[in-house]
């Protein structure tokens, strides 16, 4: 096979599912934004037939996907939490799933308000050890749902111990990379069964495109997922898929520059006397940086820590102050797009976690969450600078 499709993952990104037109030789492969395909007799189509099930644009997408995880199989959905519906719709009511307690506020959301009336229930347990999962299961549990490093405390979890006990155990392990991307981690190299993504995010890149994804190399469950994909349905728009492939191809060079960026920004806002708390794996005062050196790798193997800092300030009316003093960085939800955004999860993005159990995890009202852009890094951190002086 051609070295565009087996080499290193820059050269995959830009090529695997990217192919030049066989008919024009277009460079770009065309954008099929088409819902369905002429037969060429009753019940003799050309491999499409109506784009719920497949499209080629999609189809190119999804290869790509499955490229960049190291999986075999990629599904790309309408959105993150659609991609995580489908799977959930892969199991049967009376199910139950162990899911870490600090994961993004909408997978708790469906977890508990929609999939629970369909009597598939969830155990939220911090997953940073093995024991309080080992403590969860039971005999109806199937899988176990992960996100590393979580959103928005930035713990972590041994994707590799915990794969290994879902292997022993006969369970899936489920694990959201959003927040890393694959350039940073792949969970299915660490032994885990399904890589999911909110697209939105890292891989699409530029805030202008919702999706969701999914990858994996189990045979009888892609099947299953593909399936529910085009049963269910919730699957995005050929356009966007065409637009997040161009985005793929530019993701290494992002990817660094958030990183750069934001281990830049932690380091500083670290010595900074107005900031509590800095919550950035990339840091060696994290108390998980240790597990973070060893499992979030560029592939060529060097440690890389991602795009996104939390940081504690004391108290809401602080973070007000703060938030409304920035320039650089704008006040919105989401992340992963190559502008800085500023939110605040406590009324934001985590509203839908209820106090007691955010407290408990150190979601407090002082928390700021920063998804740091690939600007220019002195325009970031005087950003940053002029803001925490408001706060004198
Ligand atoms: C870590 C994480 N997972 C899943 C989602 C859901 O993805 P989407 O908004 O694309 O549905 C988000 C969205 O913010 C997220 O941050």
């Amino acid at each position: 096979m051609s070295r565009k499709l087996t080499g290193g993952f820059a050269t995959r990104a830009i090529h695997v599912g990217q192919e030049p037109d066989a008919h024009t030789g277009s460079v770009v492969p065309p954008l099929h934004q088409t819902t369905t395909f002429a037969q060429d007799d009753i019940g003799v189509d050309r491999g499409y037939v109506y784009s719920r099930a497949k499209n080629p644009t999609r189809a190119n997408l999804e290869q790509t996907l499955a490229s960049l995880e190291g999986g075999k199989y990629g599904l790309a959905f309408a959105s993150g939490m659609s991609a995580l519906s489908t799977l959930i719709m892969h199991f049967n009511a009376g199910d139950h799933f162990i899911v870490g307690e600090n994961v993004y506020g909408g997978t708790y959301r469906v977890l508990t308000q929609v999939f629970q009336r369909h009597n598939l229930r969830s155990s939220w347990v911090d997953t940073r050890s093995l024991e309080p999962i080992i403590a969860a299961i039971h005999p109806e549990t199937r899988a176990i749902i992960i996100e590393t490093p979580s959103n928005p405390m930035m713990t972590l979890t041994d994707i590799a111990a915990v794969a290994q006990l879902a292997r022993d155990r006969n369970l899936l392990c489920v694990v959201d990379n959003t927040f890393m991307s694959p350039y940073c981690q792949r969970p299915l190299e660490l032994g885990a069964h399904v890589a999911f993504h909110s697209v939105t995010k890292y891989l699409a890149g530029h805030s202008d495109v919702l999706m969701g994804a999914l990858v994996t190399s189990e045979d009888d469950l892609a099947e299953s997922l593909h399936f529910i994909q085009k049963s269910a349905g919730a699957v995005p728009s050929p356009f966007d898929c065409w637009l997040t492939s161009r985005s793929l191809k530019t993701l290494v060079a992002r990817v660094e520059q958030h990183s750069s960026n934001a281990l830049a920004l932690a380091s500083f806002l670290d010595q900074h006397a107005q900031v509590d708390a800095v919550y950035y794996p990339g840091l060696p005062t994290h108390p998980q940086h240790e597990l973070a050196a060893r499992q979030q790798r560029a592939p060529e193997g060097e440690p890389i820590f991602g795009g996104m800092i939390s940081i504690d300030i004391g108290s809401l009316e602080r973070a007000r102050t703060f938030i409304s003093h920035l320039e650089v960085f704008t006040l919105a939800e989401s992340l992963g797009g190559v502008e800085s955004l500023v939110e605040h999860p406590a009324i934001m993005t985590h509203a839908s976690v209820p106090r007691e159990k955010r407290e408990a995890f150190g979601l407090t009202d002082g928390l700021v969450r920063l998804s740091v852009g690939i600007e220019d890094i002195d325009d970031l951190e005087a950003d940053l600078a002029t803001a925490l002086a408001a706060l004198d």
